[in-house]
C-alpha cells in the first residue's frame, strides 16, 4: 500500500486491567489466519460458481473480489465496462437534470450517502451549479415513510408542473437489490407519477430521467423495462446490500455527485492485497477485528464506538453501524456499534463514554491532511472572549487538541482506544476503508462462527407490515 494508506494503531488498548497485553494478539495470529483463509476460500468458491455446503449458507461473498474484477474490465473493455457506462450514464444525467432523488433504504442507500458527507463540498446542495462542478443536487427518499418529508419534497419538486415551468429539472435513481421492498418502491410510485405528471406522460422522456440499480428480476426490474429505461443497473450476484456499496449501487450515486469512482475501486483493491499477503501486526483488516475480538471476549468490551472526530464521517459510521448490526447480530451474539462524532457528541455522550460502564472500545477514526487551508481564530478588538491568546491557533490545531485531550482522559481512567487513521479524506480512503470494515466484519463472523451474510431478522417486521397492509 502506498503512503495514501490507512492504518490502524492499538496501543491505546494495551493497559493492564482493563485492556490487552502486547502478545494477545500475536497468540491469537492463528486464529485470525484461519478466519482470514476462510475468508479467502468462500471468495474463491463462490466465484467458481460451485455448490455451497449447507453450513456456509447464505454465502454472499462476491463483494470480495468485486472491486478487482470491475478495475480489471475497465482496464480490459474501455467504454464497454461498467465503470465507463456508470460514468457514462452519471455524466448524461448530470447533464440534463439540477437534483437527481436517490431512492433506496439500508444498504441500498447508506452507501451513497456516506460518499456525498466524506467528499463532496459540505454544502453541495446549497452551491451554484457551476460551483457543484455542474453536477445535479442529491437528495434521498425511499429510505423512511414519512408523509410530511414526502409532502415536502414534492412542494420542492414542483408537485407535477409542466417540466417548462418547473425551477429545476429533476431525475431518479432508484435502488432496490429484491426491487420489492415497500419503503423505496411506494416513495419511487409517487414520485414516477409526478414526473410522468410533468412530463405529460411523455414515455421516452422518463425513460432517460429514471436509472434503475436491482437485480436481474423481480418487480423493479420489470417496471424499468416496461418504462423502458435507458440504462438498467445490476446488483451482482452475491453481494449483500449492505456489502454493496462498491458496486453499481453506491457507485452510480458517487459518478452522479462528480467523486472519482476508479479510485475508490483502486483503494479498495489495495486493502484487498494487504488483506491477501500481509501478517497480523502489518494487516489492518486483521489487526482490527483481532483487537475488536479480543476486546469483547476477554475484557466483554461489546459496545464499539465508531469514534469520528470532524463533521465528515458521521454516515459513514452510520453505515458501519448497519454493516456490523446485520451481519453479526445474530444467535444472541453480536457487538454493539455506536458512531460518534466529536468534538459534538465530547457534550451529550462524552460522560457516559468517559465514566460509564467498562463496555466500550473506542476506535478513533482521524483524518491527517484537511483538504482546505486551515484557518487561524485570529486577532480581535473584541476580545471579549479571550480568544486573542489562541489567535495563531487553527481549527485543526483545536480539534487536535480535542482529540488528543480526550484519549489522555480515556487513557488516564484506563478506558481502551485505538485510532484507524485516514492520511486524506478522498475517495481512494474511503475506498480503502469501505472494503476494510467490510472483511473486518466476515472476518469476525468466521472467527466466532456466526455466518455475516443474511439478515433474516429484517425479514420479519417486512413480513408483518405487509400482511398488516395487505390483510
Ligand atoms: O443489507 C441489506 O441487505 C439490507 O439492508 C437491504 O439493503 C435493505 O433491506 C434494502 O433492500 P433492497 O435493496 O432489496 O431494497
Amino acid at each position: 500500500m502506498s503512503n495514501d494508506s490507512i492504518t490502524y494503531d492499538p496501543s491505546g488498548v494495551l493497559l493492564p486491567e482493563h485492556g490487552l497485553a502486547f502478545q494477545d494478539l500475536t497468540q491469537a495470529a492463528p486464529q485470525l489466519l484461519a478466519a482470514r483463509d476462510d475468508v479467502l476460500n468462500d471468495a474463491q468458491l463462490w466465484s467458481t460458481g460451485a455448490s455451497v455446503p449447507a453450513d456456509r449458507r447464505p454465502l454472499d461473498a462476491g463483494f470480495h473480489l468485486l472491486p478487482d474484477r470491475l478495475l480489471a474490465e475497465y482496464r480490459e473493455q474501455g467504454a464497454a465496462s461498467e465503470i465507463a457506462r456508470i460514468q457514462a450514464t452519471a455524466d448524461r444525467l448530470a447533464g440534463e437534470v439540477d437534483r437527481v432523488l436517490v431512492l433506496g433504504i439500508g444498504g441500498s442507500y447508506m452507501g451513497a450517502r456516506a460518499l456525498m458527507e466524506a467528499c463532496c463540498h459540505p454544502y453541495h446542495n446549497e452551491l451554484s451549479r457551476a460551483a457543484r462542478g455542474n453536477r445535479p443536487r442529491i437528495s434521498y427518499e425511499g429510505n423512511n415513510v414519512d408523509n410530511d418529508a414526502m409532502q415536502g419534497l414534492l412542494d420542492l419538486l414542483g408537485r407535477g408542473r409542466p417540466a417548462q415551468d418547473l425551477h429545476e429539472r429533476w431525475g431518479i435513481a432508484v435502488i432496490s437489490k429484491s426491487g420489492g421492498t415497500l419503503e423505496t418502491a411506494s416513495a419511487f410510485r409517487i414520485l414516477l407519477e409526478q414526473l410522468r405528471a410533468s412530463y405529460g406522460g411523455n414515455t421516452s422522456q422518463l425513460a432517460e430521467l429514471v436509472v434503475p440499480v436491482t437485480g436481474t428480476s423481480g418487480k423493479l426490474f420489470d417496471l424499468a423495462s416496461a418504462l423502458g429505461c435507458r440504462e438498467i443497473y445490476h446488483v451482482p450476484d452475491g453481494v449483500g446490500g449492505r456489502f454493496s456499496v462498491l458496486s453499481a449501487v453506491g457507485l452510480l450515486p458517487a459518478a452522479i455527485m462528480g467523486l472519482d469512482i476508479v479510485q475508490l475501486l483502486e483503494g479498495a483493491a489495495a486493502v484487498n492485497e494487504q488483506f491477501r499477503t500481509a501478517p497480523v501486526g502489518k494487516n489492518v483488516v486483521l489487526d482490527y477485528t483481532g483487537i475488536c475480538h479480543l476486546m469483547e471476549a476477554n475484557r466483554g468490551c461489546d459496545v464499539r464506538l465508531f469514534s469520528t472526530w470532524g463533521k465528515r464521517l458521521e454516515a459513514v459510521g452510520l453505515w458501519y453501524d448497519q454493516l456490523l448490526s446485520e451481519s453479526l447480530g445474530k444467535a444472541e451474539r453480536g457487538a454493539m456499534p455506536l458512531t460518534v462524532v466529536n468534538t459534538r457528541d465530547l457534550h451529550s455522550r462524552g460522560q457516559q463514554h468517559q465514566e460509564g460502564k467498562r463496555d466500550k472500545l473506542v476506535t478513533n477514526v482521524t483524518i491527517g491532511k484537511g483538504n482546505r487551508d486551515p484557518l487561524a481564530v485570529g486577532t480581535s478588538e473584541l476580545n471579549q472572549d479571550g480568544l486573542n491568546e489562541l489567535a495563531d491557533k487553527t481549527l485543526p490545531d483545536i480539534l487536535d487538541a480535542a482529540t488528543r485531550g480526550t484519549n489522555q482522559a480515556y487513557h488516564d481512567d484506563a478506558r481502551p482506544t485505538a485510532d484507524l487513521h485516514l492520511p486524506v479524506l478522498n475517495e481512494y480512503t474511503l475506498g480503502q476503508l469501505f472494503q476494510m470494515l467490510m472483511l473486518a466484519t466476515v472476518v469476525e463472523g468466521r472467527l466466532i462462527g456466526i455466518n455475516p451474510y443474511g439478515q433474516p431478522g429484517v425479514e420479519a417486521y417486512k413480513k408483518n407490515m405487509n400482511a398488516i397492509l395487505r390483510g
